[in-house]
């Protein structure tokens, strides 16, 4: 197994390109499943969760090139396969977003259920709600999630919760509904946007995504285009919080400030100074950060998915900070690998209370998810010594080289296998 071993306490300097969105690209990617003709993706970030879709979608029969880095050309012209086996699914759970489209497109889909996953329950119930509302008949058995509708129709959908991936799935299906489908309490995450975005140049006709009603008129069918994925505003906050902790002066190209406005926020807070133009940003900070409060919220709220890295930052802030987790109800397993590592950090059901420490120590410790993960990552940055981080396989679902970003930075940060 792979791990990563930071010698901490060194100052980030320097410039990097920001990748394109995961979670813009997994969405998209299964957007080529809704025409028969090809779709041309670029600014698509290697990264294994995206390898794993492209898998997924050449096993359902979609004929899949790259023609240069980070460009993909996606063709579903025939496809062969309806199912979305639990092999994959249980490895990424965004395998979830072949529903929509494919019941949409081919008029069944046998997707396996996700099941539980590290940082909370996560059901698909509001996903499933949505398609029944627009016709499909729904059974779940052995594990899987069975559909069928001859045709979809459009419906008025209220969600009971704000979530990204089911607002996703079912803005994908209501493009080849008959008639219009109204989202209501809809995600307003960019990514959502992206898509949309994608779904319009493919012949869709889709208003108010970025709003929480998003109406859908549904289109005979839909046609090839050509996509840029966009940039990945948690790697941009993951490596502005990197920075605000350890000292330094970074810039970020190819990526985009207004994605990101209550992170920014937060670090301002924090002592760091920021400035923006049209596709950058540089942040510099050459004072001890201070403490700052968050509470994570669907956006344009502050994000879960920069929520870990801000609590390594507030390890070793000037004051004691409060961290509320309220999007996922086990978001804060990283919390006791930041004790391994000295932080003074007490957990009271969804809340961290942080008091701030002058030094970090390094030690040896395991990333449990994604994010988590990339508070490690800072952690190390910041601590006095060594550290080893384990179970890295995490980090490469969602950031692309980060080693090899990090070290054009001046960390010392090497990947041991
Ligand atoms: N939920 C339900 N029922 C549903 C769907 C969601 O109860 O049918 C609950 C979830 O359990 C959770 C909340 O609603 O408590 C929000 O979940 P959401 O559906 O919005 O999350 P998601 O779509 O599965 C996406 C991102 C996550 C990100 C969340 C929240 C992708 C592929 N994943 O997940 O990204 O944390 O939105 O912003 O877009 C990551 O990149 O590390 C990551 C986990």
């Amino acid at each position: 197994m792979q791990k990563l071993i930071i010698q901490g306490g060194r100052p980030l300097n320097g410039e990097i390109t920001i990748s394109g969105a995961k979670n813009a690209a997994l969405p998209i990617l299964c957007a080529s499943l809704l025409t028969h003709e090809s779709l041309k993706i670029s600014n698509v970030p290697a990264l294994h969760d995206i390898s794993t879709m492209l898998s997924l979608l050449k096993q359902i029969g979609t004929g899949v090139a790259t023609s240069q880095s980070s460009e993909v050309i996606l063709t579903a012209a025939h496809l062969t396969s309806l199912t979305a086996p639990y092999e994959m699914v249980k490895t990424m759970r965004a395998a979830i977003l072949v529903l929509g489209p494919l019941l949409a497109r081919t008029g069944e889909a046998n997707i396996s259920l996700p099941g539980g996953c590290a940082i909370g329950l996560r059901p698909v119930d509001q996903h499933i709600k949505g398609l029944q509302a627009m016709g499909a008949e729904i059974n779940i058995k052995h594990g899987y999630i069975h559909a069928v509708a001859k045709t979809l129709h459009g419906a008025r959908i209220v969600f009971d919760i704000v979530t990204v991936t089911g607002t996703e799935n079912l803005m994908m299906a209501a493009t080849l509904a008959a008639g219009t489908t109204i989202l209501e309490n809809a995600a307003r995450e960019p990514e959502i946007v992206d898509l949309a975005h994608c779904l319009i140049a493919m012949g869709a006709k889709i208003y108010g995504a970025g709003t929480d009603v998003i109406t859908i008129e549904g289109v005979q069918s839909l046609h090839g285009a050509e996509f840029r994925v966009m940039p990945d505003r948690i790697e941009t906050g993951t490596f502005l919080v990197a920075c605000t902790a350890t000292g330094g002066d970074i810039h970020l190209k190819d990526t985009n400030a207004h994605l990101l406005d209550a992170v920014l926020d937060k670090l301002t807070e924090a002592g760091a100074r920021i400035d923006a133009g049209q596709n950058w940003i540089h942040l510099h900070m050459y004072a001890k950060p201070k403490s700052v409060n968050l509470r994570t919220a669907p956006y344009p709220a502050f994000p879960t998915d920069m929520q870990a890295q801000f609590m390594s930052l507030n390890c070793i802030a000037d004051g004691t900070a409060i961290i509320t987790e309220t999007i996922f109800e086990n978001r804060l397993m990283h919390v006791q690998e930041l004790k391994r590592m000295n932080a003074n950090i007490e957990v009271e059901g969804n809340a961290a209370i942080i008091c701030g420490i002058p030094q970090l120590d390094g030690t040896h410790v395991m990333a449990t998810d994604l994010r988590a993960s990339a508070s490690l990552v800072i952690a190390g940055l910041i601590a006095q010594g060594e550290t080893v981080i384990d179970r890295i396989y995490h980090l490469d679902r969602g950031y692309e080289n980060i080693e090899g970003k990090l070290s054009a930075l001046g960390a010392h940060i090497k990947r041991i296998k």
